[in-house]
């Protein structure tokens, strides 16, 4: 096969890092439902010792997404929140992390709930604003970390202007790549460190597995202030082998029946993709010139603020849109319990179209105050636009629109 590099992506997902099995030949990656495997002799064994370290399946699984990402290497976790916590344990009280302001509320919890009281210091600003960005940094933030689209209010931030700042600074920078996939967006290429997913969403694409991922662009760290445990401890040296090393340690990573669920549904991520990026402009254009909704945003729509960026940083804009209803919160619980098709539910990114309402259910964990000032508002609403006939989405849209 040719070197996977100049392949399309269409032909990765299918691919890339997935061989026939070495015992057996078949096509499909086997589960390796196994916690251990025997060894020859003390230490002599075939690259796997134990589940948790390493397992066949899941290491398919990395490697496949470190090449559909253009990493060196990615790990797999239980969760997308596992992923976002191994990368907070690279880091030492007192350090600064400095995170955008529009964030999936699970990852607000989990910054400022549980970081917080290991001693990490959090800012949470809008990146788009690059002097407000210089002027939060401080010789101790060692991290800033963003999603663009932004989770729920679709700001489309500078990938490669903020990943520059944090790189002079001396500050990793880590990318949520959720909302787009590696279909649609390469923040790596960009300048990004570290691209995390909630592989829950869109690469898995069916609803079936909690899972996430972090993929690296490998480079040799500063050794930490203090090592962990004793003194005689010796850090590993390269971001990868930190993280892979935390990821054994802490023990939050991925099983192989799960693995295997993921390896199948990638194979089909670039056809879903392109649906779900079509059906979404269909849905966001109707949407905008529809008497019963306030606006729309979705960085497909000309109207968009970041559809310029967009277009220049993202290969297509992706199946998430939000948008306000000409109505208060009762109308927009109103709405959101008529639609039939659209099913209410958190989540995104699977093949069936998902509705929800931000300030009630995903986005409860981000304070009143702050849910306000980024514009989550009570006649908000979030879709995930899946793969089936735009035309009956919008019909079903339509319907429910007419009870506000
Ligand atoms: C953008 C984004 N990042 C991270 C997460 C957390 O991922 P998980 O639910 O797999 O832990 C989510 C979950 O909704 C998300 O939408």
């Amino acid at each position: 096969m040719s070197n996977s590099k100049d392949q399309h992506f269409e032909t990765k997902v299918i691919h890339a890092g997935v061989e026939p099995d070495p015992l057996t030949g078949a096509v499909m990656t086997p589960i390796y439902a196994t916690s251990t495997y025997a060894q020859s002799a003390p230490g002599e064994h075939k690259g796997y010792e134990y589940s948790r370290t390493d397992n066949p399946t899941r290491a398919v699984l990395q490697k496949q997404l470190a090449e559909l990402e253009g990493g060196d290497h990615a790990l797999c976790f239980a969760s997308g929140l596992a992923s976002t916590d191994a990368v907070l344990n690279l880091f030492q009280t007192g350090d600064h992390v400095i995170a955008g302001d529009d964030l999936y509320g699970g990852t607000y919890r989990l910054f400022e709930k549980v970081a917080t009281y290991r001693g990490l210091k959090f800012d949470f600003i809008n990146l788009a604003d690059e002097d407000l960005f210089r002027r939060t940094l401080k010789p101790e933030t060692k991290l800033v970390w963003f999603e663009t689209p932004t989770n729920p209010m679709l700001n489309v931030l500078d990938i490669r202007k903020i990943s520059g700042i944090a790189r002079e600074h001396g500050a990793l920078c880590v990318v949520d790549n959720t909302f787009m996939s590696p279909f649609f967006q390469s923040p790596l290429e960009l300048g990004a460190d570290i691209v995390m997913h909630s592989m829950t969403k869109y690469i898995n694409g069916h609803s079936d597995v909690v899972m996430g991922c972090l993929v690296i662009k490998d480079r040799e760290l500063k050794p930490p202030r203090r090592t962990w445990m004793d003194p005689s401890f010796k850090a590993p040296r390269t971001l990868y082998e930190r993280l892979k090393f935390l990821q054994n340690a802490i023990g939050a990573q991925a099983g192989p029946f799960d693995s295997f669920l993921v390896l199948r549904g990638i194979k089909t991520l670039a056809v879903r993709m392109e649906r779900h990026g079509l059906n979404a402009m269909k849905v966001a254009s109707f949407l905008e010139k529809h008497p019963k909704v306030e606006r729309v945003l979705y960085p497909g729509l000309e109207s968009h603020p970041g559809h310029k960026l967009a277009s220049c940083q993202m290969r297509g804009f992706g199946g998430m849109m939000t948008f306000f209803l000409k109505g208060d919160l009762e109308q927009t619980r109103r709405f959101l319990s008529t639609v039939k098709l659209f099913t209410l539910a958190e989540s995104l990114g699977g093949v069936e179209s998902l509705i929800e309402h931000p300030a009630i259910m995903t986005h409860a964990s981000v304070p009143p105050d702050l849910r306000k000032q980024i514009g989550i508002l009570d006649n908000l609403v979030r879709v995930s636009v899946g793969i089936e006939n735009a035309d009956d989405l919008m019909a079903d849209l339509d319907d429910a629109l007419a009870t506000v």
